[in-house]
């Protein structure tokens, strides 16, 4: 955690434009277990791949429909480079699925498609959670807009985490992971610590209460952890290093094998550590700002091979 800044008194606490990056990732030399001798890792940081595109996407639809409740210029600019961030970020996803798991035989449309109904049945537009319906320009449509916004600041809190850990873990280098996917990584995990104050801003321009901040991210992080670990299992189901595990979400075996090689490799956040960073969110005073390093960040991605690469084909 970077020391306390003071914070700009108004709507954005973000003091310097966002800067949207187009990117490409070739991944045709990348092998499925891109970690070296490490499968498990492997598959758990894939799991990234496959979570994010239905949930940036749906960012992106959610924050279309609350532009026009933005009143500050610079909140309004943030927001806009958010949005064409989050893209860009579920497209390099969605060609990880297409160019690398495809190509290394898995199916991940079982996980997907439930990601798709999550987001855009249970946390689509028409209907609250499915079930009832949001008639236009109703209370319940402005209600149920506010839900959701404070939906998105509470993953991005914990995008915001997986970011600055990406950033610094230093294991994987030591280790000889495949290059291609570290920058996929940490271009993403740098943008998140770019962007890290905008959805929580716009959640208290709209009047976000601490009250709800919690309630949402005390359903937030349960889930997000039940996800990752169920798509982790799926991936895993699928190749032949798993076979005698049958690994699945409510089996013990995944949950104390990610203790055991977070512990012995570095090369995964420990669960104990995830769930303190994520509840720094819970806290009275949080703020976005203080959760990371911006130079940091943006020093990443004035050198991320990716990023370099569409510049100068451009
Ligand atoms: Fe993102
Ligand atoms: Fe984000």
């Amino acid at each position: 955690m970077s020391d306390p800044v003071a914070l700009p008194s108004r709507a954005s606490s973000t003091d310097y434009p966002i800067e949207p990056r187009k990117v490409a990732f070739d991944f045709s030399n990348t092998p499925l277990h891109w970690i070296p001798g490490d499968p498990y890792s492997s598959h758990f940081i894939n799991l990234l791949h496959i979570i994010l595109p239905a949930g940036e996407f749906w960012f992106c639809r959610v924050y279309n429909k609350a532009k026009p409740l933005i009143s500050d210029d610079k909140l309004k600019a943030d927001v806009q480079a958010f949005l064409r961030q989050e893209s860009m970020h579920a497209r390099a996803h969605e060609s990880a699925v297409n160019d690398y798991l495809a190509r290394h035989g898995l199916d991940t449309t079982p996980f997907t498609s439930r990601m798709d109904w999550f987001f855009k049945k249970l946390l689509g537009d028409d209907r609250i959670l499915g079930l009832i319906p949001v008639p236009a320009d109703s209370r319940r449509e402005r209600w149920w807009l506010k839900f959701r916004l404070g939906v998105i600041a509470a993953i991005e809190h914990f995008t915001c985490v997986l970011g600055n850990y990406a950033l610094n873990n230093e294991t994987w280098d030591r280790d000889g992971a495949d290059p291609v996917m570290l920058d996929i990584a940490r271009w993403h995990g740098a943008e998140e610590v770019e962007h890290r104050c905008v959805a929580y801003d716009l959640y208290r321009h709209v009047g976000g209460s601490y009250a709800n901040r919690f309630g949402l991210m005390a359903l937030i992080i349960p889930l997000m952890i039940s996800f990752w670990i169920a798509g982790t299992a799926l991936m895993m189901r699928q190749d032949p290093a798993f076979q005698d595990k049958k690994p699945r979400l409510w089996r013990p075996w995944i949950w104390r094998e990610w203790s055991r090689v977070a512990e012995r490799t570095g090369h995964l956040p420990r669960l104990g550590w995830l769930l303190r960073e994520s509840m720094s969110y819970l806290k009275p005073g949080y703020h976005p700002i203080y959760e990371a390093n911006t130079e940091q960040a943006l020093n990443y991605l004035r050198q991320s091979p990716a990023a370099q690469a569409v510049h100068s084909q451009a």
